[in-house]
Protein backbone atom coordinates (compact mmCIF):
# COMPACT_ATOMS: atom_id res chain seq x y z
CA UNK A 1 0.00 0.00 0.00
CA UNK A 2 1.00 3.49 -1.12
CA UNK A 3 0.45 6.04 1.04
CA UNK A 4 0.20 9.93 0.37
CA UNK A 5 1.01 12.41 2.44
CA UNK A 6 0.12 15.65 2.93
CA UNK A 7 2.80 17.56 3.09
CA UNK A 8 6.63 16.91 1.36
CA UNK A 9 9.13 18.23 -0.38
CA UNK A 10 9.18 17.51 -4.28
CA UNK A 11 12.14 19.10 -5.42
CA UNK A 12 15.54 19.94 -3.48
CA UNK A 13 18.35 22.41 -4.74
CA UNK A 14 21.36 23.27 -3.34
CA UNK A 15 23.89 25.59 -4.68
CA UNK A 16 27.38 25.34 -3.18
CA UNK A 17 25.81 24.50 0.01
CA UNK A 18 28.69 22.75 2.31
CA UNK A 19 30.04 19.86 -0.07
CA UNK A 20 26.81 20.06 -2.64
CA UNK A 21 28.16 22.49 -5.36
CA UNK A 22 25.17 21.60 -6.84
CA UNK A 23 22.59 19.33 -5.96
CA UNK A 24 19.07 18.63 -7.68
CA UNK A 25 16.07 16.01 -6.17
CA UNK A 26 12.79 15.51 -7.52
CA UNK A 27 11.01 13.75 -5.11
CA UNK A 28 7.76 12.15 -4.42
CA UNK A 29 5.78 11.86 -1.30
CA UNK A 30 7.11 8.49 0.30
CA UNK A 31 10.05 9.11 2.79
CA UNK A 32 13.44 10.27 1.30
CA UNK A 33 16.03 7.59 2.72
CA UNK A 34 19.67 8.69 2.24
CA UNK A 35 22.66 6.05 2.62
CA UNK A 36 26.40 6.13 2.02
CA UNK A 37 29.75 6.48 3.23
CA UNK A 38 30.92 8.40 6.25
CA UNK A 39 31.24 12.29 4.64
CA UNK A 40 29.46 11.56 1.54
CA UNK A 41 27.14 14.67 2.53
CA UNK A 42 24.06 12.52 3.98
CA UNK A 43 23.73 14.79 6.96
CA UNK A 44 24.75 18.19 4.72
CA UNK A 45 21.77 16.97 3.16
CA UNK A 46 19.01 17.30 5.65
CA UNK A 47 20.88 20.39 7.00
CA UNK A 48 20.11 22.00 4.29
CA UNK A 49 16.58 21.06 4.52
CA UNK A 50 16.80 22.63 8.31
CA UNK A 51 17.71 25.91 7.20
CA UNK A 52 14.42 26.35 5.32
CA UNK A 53 12.42 26.38 9.02
CA UNK A 54 13.89 29.44 11.36
CA UNK A 55 16.75 29.53 13.06
CA UNK A 56 19.82 28.36 12.27
CA UNK A 57 19.26 24.92 11.55
CA UNK A 58 20.74 21.25 12.50
CA UNK A 59 23.80 21.79 13.40
CA UNK A 60 23.40 25.87 14.69
CA UNK A 61 26.01 27.12 11.82
CA UNK A 62 26.98 30.29 10.45
CA UNK A 63 25.68 31.38 6.92
CA UNK A 64 29.73 31.47 6.31
CA UNK A 65 30.27 27.48 7.60
CA UNK A 66 27.30 26.64 5.07
CA UNK A 67 29.62 27.62 2.01
CA UNK A 68 31.11 24.98 0.42
CA UNK A 69 34.78 25.07 0.31
CA UNK A 70 36.18 26.28 -3.38
CA UNK A 71 33.58 28.48 -4.00
CA UNK A 72 35.17 31.70 -2.51
CA UNK A 73 35.02 34.89 -4.16
CA UNK A 74 31.44 34.76 -5.40
CA UNK A 75 28.83 37.42 -3.89
CA UNK A 76 25.87 34.21 -3.54
CA UNK A 77 27.38 32.09 -0.76
CA UNK A 78 24.73 29.25 -1.07
CA UNK A 79 21.25 28.44 -2.12
CA UNK A 80 18.39 26.21 -0.67
CA UNK A 81 15.87 25.82 -2.67
CA UNK A 82 12.57 23.54 -2.35
CA UNK A 83 9.54 23.11 -3.81
CA UNK A 84 7.24 22.26 -1.05
CA UNK A 85 3.35 20.45 -1.82
CA UNK A 86 1.30 20.96 1.55
CA UNK A 87 -2.30 19.44 0.63
CA UNK A 88 -1.97 20.14 -3.39
CA UNK A 89 -1.01 23.61 -2.83
CA UNK A 90 2.75 24.34 -3.89
CA UNK A 91 5.13 27.14 -2.40
CA UNK A 92 8.59 27.82 -3.48
CA UNK A 93 11.00 28.55 -0.41
CA UNK A 94 14.27 29.73 -0.88
CA UNK A 95 16.95 30.35 1.75
CA UNK A 96 20.52 31.53 0.88
CA UNK A 97 23.61 34.20 1.92
CA UNK A 98 25.42 36.28 0.30
CA UNK A 99 28.39 38.80 0.92
CA UNK A 100 27.58 42.31 1.41
CA UNK A 101 29.69 45.09 -0.51
CA UNK A 102 30.87 46.37 3.21
CA UNK A 103 32.26 42.77 3.30
CA UNK A 104 29.62 40.90 5.96
CA UNK A 105 26.96 38.20 5.43
CA UNK A 106 23.37 38.65 4.38
CA UNK A 107 20.38 35.85 4.35
CA UNK A 108 17.74 36.07 2.56
CA UNK A 109 14.85 34.18 2.88
CA UNK A 110 11.93 33.69 0.36
CA UNK A 111 8.43 32.69 -0.10
CA UNK A 112 6.94 32.52 -3.27
CA UNK A 113 9.45 34.70 -4.89
CA UNK A 114 8.65 37.66 -1.80
CA UNK A 115 10.57 37.98 1.01
CA UNK A 116 9.48 35.99 4.19
CA UNK A 117 9.45 36.28 7.60
CA UNK A 118 10.65 33.56 10.52
CA UNK A 119 6.58 32.63 10.64
CA UNK A 120 6.72 32.72 7.27
CA UNK A 121 9.09 29.99 7.23
CA UNK A 122 7.82 28.33 10.55
CA UNK A 123 4.41 28.07 8.88
CA UNK A 124 5.59 27.02 5.03
CA UNK A 125 6.84 23.59 6.09
CA UNK A 126 6.78 22.55 9.63
CA UNK A 127 9.44 20.24 10.30
CA UNK A 128 11.10 18.35 13.11
CA UNK A 129 14.70 17.07 13.23
CA UNK A 130 16.71 14.47 15.55
CA UNK A 131 20.37 13.80 15.02
CA UNK A 132 22.92 11.51 16.75
CA UNK A 133 24.44 14.48 18.93
CA UNK A 134 20.71 15.23 20.62
CA UNK A 135 20.81 11.52 21.80
CA UNK A 136 22.57 12.96 24.99
CA UNK A 137 19.94 15.81 25.06
CA UNK A 138 18.41 14.50 28.15
CA UNK A 139 21.42 14.54 30.15
CA UNK A 140 23.05 17.40 28.67
CA UNK A 141 22.59 21.30 29.48
CA UNK A 142 18.93 22.75 30.28
CA UNK A 143 19.58 25.13 27.54
CA UNK A 144 19.37 22.10 24.69
CA UNK A 145 16.55 20.81 26.16
CA UNK A 146 15.05 24.40 26.60
CA UNK A 147 15.83 24.99 22.84
CA UNK A 148 14.34 21.72 21.48
CA UNK A 149 11.12 22.33 23.70
CA UNK A 150 11.16 25.97 21.84
CA UNK A 151 11.27 24.56 18.33
CA UNK A 152 8.66 21.94 19.18
CA UNK A 153 6.50 25.31 20.36
CA UNK A 154 7.35 27.54 17.06
CA UNK A 155 6.54 24.72 14.66
CA UNK A 156 2.92 24.76 16.40
CA UNK A 157 2.40 28.82 17.23
CA UNK A 158 4.91 30.56 14.70
CA UNK A 159 4.73 33.60 16.89
CA UNK A 160 6.61 31.98 19.42
CA UNK A 161 10.20 32.75 17.98
CA UNK A 162 9.11 36.44 17.79
CA UNK A 163 8.02 36.55 21.84
CA UNK A 164 11.31 35.24 22.18
CA UNK A 165 13.13 37.90 20.11
CA UNK A 166 11.70 40.51 21.82
CA UNK A 167 12.07 39.44 25.56
CA UNK A 168 16.15 38.60 24.68
CA UNK A 169 15.77 42.41 23.28
CA UNK A 170 14.11 43.47 26.62
CA UNK A 171 16.66 41.52 28.97
CA UNK A 172 19.47 42.35 27.04
CA UNK A 173 18.75 45.90 27.22
CA UNK A 174 17.86 45.76 31.02
CA UNK A 175 21.25 44.03 32.15
CA UNK A 176 23.20 46.61 30.34
CA UNK A 177 21.45 48.97 32.41
CA UNK A 178 22.46 47.16 35.90
CA UNK A 179 25.93 46.54 34.62
CA UNK A 180 26.62 50.07 33.90
CA UNK A 181 24.45 50.71 37.57
CA UNK A 182 21.92 53.09 35.38
CA UNK A 183 18.81 52.52 37.92
CA UNK A 184 16.57 54.48 36.19
CA UNK A 185 13.50 53.58 37.83
CA UNK A 186 10.76 54.54 34.55
CA UNK A 187 13.67 52.77 32.05
CA UNK A 188 14.08 49.52 33.70
CA UNK A 189 9.97 48.98 34.68
CA UNK A 190 9.57 49.91 31.02
CA UNK A 191 11.84 46.55 30.15
CA UNK A 192 10.56 44.67 33.02
CA UNK A 193 7.06 45.28 31.68
CA UNK A 194 7.91 44.23 28.13
CA UNK A 195 10.62 40.66 29.67
CA UNK A 196 7.32 40.13 31.40
CA UNK A 197 4.66 40.43 28.57
CA UNK A 198 6.66 38.14 26.67
CA UNK A 199 7.94 36.19 29.36
CA UNK A 200 4.22 35.11 30.16
CA UNK A 201 3.48 34.62 26.19
CA UNK A 202 6.51 32.35 26.34
CA UNK A 203 5.42 30.23 29.19
CA UNK A 204 1.75 29.69 28.11
CA UNK A 205 2.95 29.06 24.65
CA UNK A 206 5.23 25.95 25.89
CA UNK A 207 2.90 24.94 28.47
CA UNK A 208 -0.06 24.55 25.64
CA UNK A 209 2.54 22.99 23.57
CA UNK A 210 3.26 20.03 26.30
CA UNK A 211 0.00 19.63 26.92
CA UNK A 212 -0.94 18.88 23.64
CA UNK A 213 2.12 16.56 23.42
CA UNK A 214 1.06 14.73 27.11
CA UNK A 215 -2.74 14.44 25.64
CA UNK A 216 -1.66 12.86 22.21
CA UNK A 217 1.32 10.61 24.51
CA UNK A 218 -1.33 9.57 26.61
CA UNK A 219 -3.94 8.37 24.03
CA UNK A 220 -1.78 5.55 22.64
CA UNK A 221 -0.85 2.29 24.23
CA UNK A 222 3.06 1.36 24.94
CA UNK A 223 4.48 0.45 21.61
CA UNK A 224 7.60 0.04 20.50
CA UNK A 225 8.66 3.63 21.69
CA UNK A 226 8.76 4.39 25.82
CA UNK A 227 5.98 6.91 26.78
CA UNK A 228 6.91 9.70 28.79
CA UNK A 229 6.05 11.64 31.37
CA UNK A 230 6.73 15.30 30.73
CA UNK A 231 7.11 18.56 32.64
CA UNK A 232 8.47 21.78 32.69
CA UNK A 233 10.04 23.57 35.05
CA UNK A 234 10.02 27.36 35.30
CA UNK A 235 8.34 29.67 37.16
CA UNK A 236 6.16 31.15 34.78
CA UNK A 237 5.48 27.65 33.10
CA UNK A 238 4.21 26.02 37.02
CA UNK A 239 1.72 28.93 37.45
CA UNK A 240 0.21 28.33 34.23
CA UNK A 241 0.11 24.93 34.93
CA UNK A 242 -1.63 25.61 38.10
CA UNK A 243 -4.25 27.57 35.72
CA UNK A 244 -2.81 31.22 36.99
CA UNK A 245 -3.91 34.32 34.59
CA UNK A 246 -1.99 35.23 32.07
CA UNK A 247 -2.11 39.22 33.90
CA UNK A 248 -1.16 37.64 37.29
CA UNK A 249 1.66 35.84 35.84
CA UNK A 250 2.94 38.65 33.77
CA UNK A 251 2.17 41.06 37.33
CA UNK A 252 3.95 38.68 39.40
CA UNK A 253 6.72 38.68 37.38
CA UNK A 254 7.76 42.33 36.71
CA UNK A 255 7.72 42.81 40.23
CA UNK A 256 10.18 39.85 40.75
CA UNK A 257 12.32 41.40 38.41
CA UNK A 258 12.33 45.03 40.11
CA UNK A 259 13.01 43.01 43.33
CA UNK A 260 15.72 41.46 41.62
CA UNK A 261 17.54 43.97 40.30
CA UNK A 262 20.38 44.69 42.65
CA UNK A 263 20.99 40.66 42.66
CA UNK A 264 20.76 40.67 38.57
CA UNK A 265 23.42 43.47 38.36
CA UNK A 266 25.51 41.48 40.62
CA UNK A 267 25.23 38.19 39.06
CA UNK A 268 25.47 39.88 35.62
CA UNK A 269 22.46 38.36 34.14
CA UNK A 270 18.87 37.97 35.24
CA UNK A 271 18.80 34.77 37.38
CA UNK A 272 15.10 34.16 36.95
CA UNK A 273 12.66 34.18 34.08
CA UNK A 274 11.68 31.40 31.28
CA UNK A 275 15.01 31.75 29.60
CA UNK A 276 16.07 29.55 32.46
CA UNK A 277 13.63 26.76 32.03
CA UNK A 278 14.13 23.57 31.77
CA UNK A 279 12.32 20.44 30.12
CA UNK A 280 12.06 17.03 32.13
CA UNK A 281 11.03 13.73 30.96
CA UNK A 282 10.22 10.08 32.95
CA UNK A 283 10.12 7.18 31.18
CA UNK A 284 6.40 6.41 32.20
CA UNK A 285 6.57 2.76 32.30
CA UNK A 286 9.63 2.20 34.20
CA UNK A 287 9.33 5.33 35.89
CA UNK A 288 12.31 6.79 35.65
CA UNK A 289 13.87 10.00 35.18
CA UNK A 290 15.34 10.06 31.19
CA UNK A 291 18.57 11.00 32.37
CA UNK A 292 18.87 8.03 33.90
CA UNK A 293 17.84 5.88 31.02
CA UNK A 294 20.37 3.80 28.75
CA UNK A 295 21.33 5.28 25.79
CA UNK A 296 19.15 3.38 23.63
CA UNK A 297 15.88 4.46 25.61
CA UNK A 298 17.00 7.44 25.68
CA UNK A 299 16.96 7.62 22.36
CA UNK A 300 13.73 5.48 21.97
CA UNK A 301 12.24 8.54 24.40
CA UNK A 302 13.21 11.04 21.76
CA UNK A 303 12.17 9.17 18.94
CA UNK A 304 8.80 8.76 20.74
CA UNK A 305 8.43 12.57 21.04
CA UNK A 306 9.09 13.86 17.89
CA UNK A 307 6.40 11.36 16.30
CA UNK A 308 4.27 12.63 19.23
CA UNK A 309 5.15 15.90 17.96
CA UNK A 310 4.35 15.03 14.64
CA UNK A 311 1.11 13.51 15.47
CA UNK A 312 -0.17 16.79 17.90
CA UNK A 313 1.00 18.75 14.80
CA UNK A 314 -1.22 16.99 12.67
CA UNK A 315 -4.32 17.11 15.38
CA UNK A 316 -3.97 21.19 15.39
CA UNK A 317 -6.44 22.83 13.34
CA UNK A 318 -4.28 25.83 13.60
CA UNK A 319 -1.02 23.88 12.51
CA UNK A 320 -0.67 20.28 10.25
CA UNK A 321 1.66 18.21 9.32
CA UNK A 322 5.02 18.54 9.45
CA UNK A 323 8.34 16.78 7.91
CA UNK A 324 10.38 14.48 10.18
CA UNK A 325 14.31 14.19 9.88
CA UNK A 326 16.17 11.73 11.47
CA UNK A 327 19.84 11.75 10.91
CA UNK A 328 21.53 7.93 11.07
CA UNK A 329 17.89 6.63 12.00
CA UNK A 330 18.44 3.61 12.63
CA UNK A 331 21.49 3.90 15.13
CA UNK A 332 20.65 2.38 18.68
CA UNK A 333 17.32 0.82 16.98
CA UNK A 334 17.08 -3.03 16.94
CA UNK A 335 15.21 -4.86 13.70
CA UNK A 336 11.68 -4.76 15.47
CA UNK A 337 12.22 -1.06 16.46
CA UNK A 338 13.26 -0.07 13.33
CA UNK A 339 10.53 -1.83 11.37
CA UNK A 340 7.97 0.22 13.86
CA UNK A 341 9.40 3.26 13.59
CA UNK A 342 9.14 3.05 9.63
CA UNK A 343 5.23 2.19 10.05
CA UNK A 344 5.20 5.42 11.84
CA UNK A 345 6.76 7.32 9.82
CA UNK A 346 4.76 5.98 6.16
CA UNK A 347 1.52 6.79 8.82
CA UNK A 348 2.60 10.22 9.19
CA UNK A 349 1.36 13.03 7.07
CA UNK A 350 4.66 14.82 6.65
CA UNK A 351 7.32 13.35 4.51
CA UNK A 352 10.12 11.74 6.43
CA UNK A 353 13.88 11.84 5.66
CA UNK A 354 16.45 9.30 6.96
CA UNK A 355 20.15 8.76 6.70
CA UNK A 356 21.93 5.78 6.94
CA UNK A 357 25.41 4.30 6.56
CA UNK A 358 24.48 1.39 4.85
CA UNK A 359 21.07 0.47 2.32
CA UNK A 360 20.39 -2.23 3.72
CA UNK A 361 18.86 -0.47 7.17
CA UNK A 362 16.33 1.00 4.78
CA UNK A 363 14.87 -2.82 3.50
CA UNK A 364 11.89 -2.88 5.73
CA UNK A 365 10.50 0.33 3.55
CA UNK A 366 10.83 -1.91 0.23
CA UNK A 367 8.78 0.05 -2.41
CA UNK A 368 7.21 2.37 -0.39
CA UNK A 369 10.67 4.89 0.31
CA UNK A 370 12.86 6.36 -2.25
CA UNK A 371 15.97 5.69 -1.62
CA UNK A 372 18.91 7.43 -2.83
CA UNK A 373 23.03 6.78 -2.60
CA UNK A 374 25.25 10.05 -1.35
CA UNK A 375 28.22 9.50 -2.93
CA UNK A 376 31.01 12.48 -2.83
CA UNK A 377 28.65 15.45 -2.60
CA UNK A 378 26.29 13.77 -5.48
CA UNK A 379 23.07 12.00 -5.42
CA UNK A 380 22.58 8.60 -7.46
CA UNK A 381 18.61 6.70 -7.78
CA UNK A 382 19.32 3.51 -5.61
N1 LIG B 1 31.66 24.32 3.97
C1 LIG B 1 32.01 23.12 3.48
N2 LIG B 1 32.49 22.99 2.24
C2 LIG B 1 32.84 21.79 1.73
N3 LIG B 1 32.73 20.65 2.41
C3 LIG B 1 32.24 20.71 3.66
C4 LIG B 1 31.85 21.94 4.26
N4 LIG B 1 31.39 21.69 5.50
C5 LIG B 1 31.50 20.36 5.68
N5 LIG B 1 32.00 19.76 4.59
C6 LIG B 1 32.27 18.34 4.35
O1 LIG B 1 31.10 17.66 4.02
C7 LIG B 1 31.36 16.28 4.16
C8 LIG B 1 30.08 15.53 4.37
O2 LIG B 1 29.55 15.80 5.62
P1 LIG B 1 28.24 15.09 6.19
O3 LIG B 1 28.19 15.39 7.63
O4 LIG B 1 27.06 15.44 5.39
O5 LIG B 1 28.57 13.56 5.94
P2 LIG B 1 27.66 12.29 6.18
O6 LIG B 1 27.39 11.70 4.84
O7 LIG B 1 26.52 12.63 7.01
O8 LIG B 1 28.68 11.33 6.95
P3 LIG B 1 28.52 10.43 8.27
O9 LIG B 1 28.06 9.10 7.79
O10 LIG B 1 29.89 10.35 8.78
O11 LIG B 1 27.58 11.11 9.19
C9 LIG B 1 32.42 16.17 5.24
O12 LIG B 1 33.52 15.51 4.71
C10 LIG B 1 32.78 17.62 5.56
O13 LIG B 1 34.15 17.81 5.71
MG1 LIG C 1 26.06 12.27 8.96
Amino acid sequence: MTLTHDLFVARLTLTDFRNHANLDLSLDSRPVCLFGANGAGKTNILEALTMLAPGRGLRSATPLELARDGGEGRAQLWVVSSRVLNDGEETVIGVGAERTPEGGVKRNTRRDGAPATASDLAEAARMTWLTPAMDRLWSGPAGDRRRFFDRLTLSRASQHGQAAASYERAMRERQRLLSERIFDDAWLRGLEREMSAHGAAIAAARVETLERLQSVIDARPDGAFPKAILALEGPLESRFERGAKSADVEEDFAELLHDMRHRDAGAGRALDGPHRSDLKARHAAKNMDADQCSTGEQKALLLGLTLAQARALANDPGAGASLILIDEAAAHLDSVRRAALFDELLANPGQAWLTGTDESLFEAFGRRAQIFEVRDGRVHVA
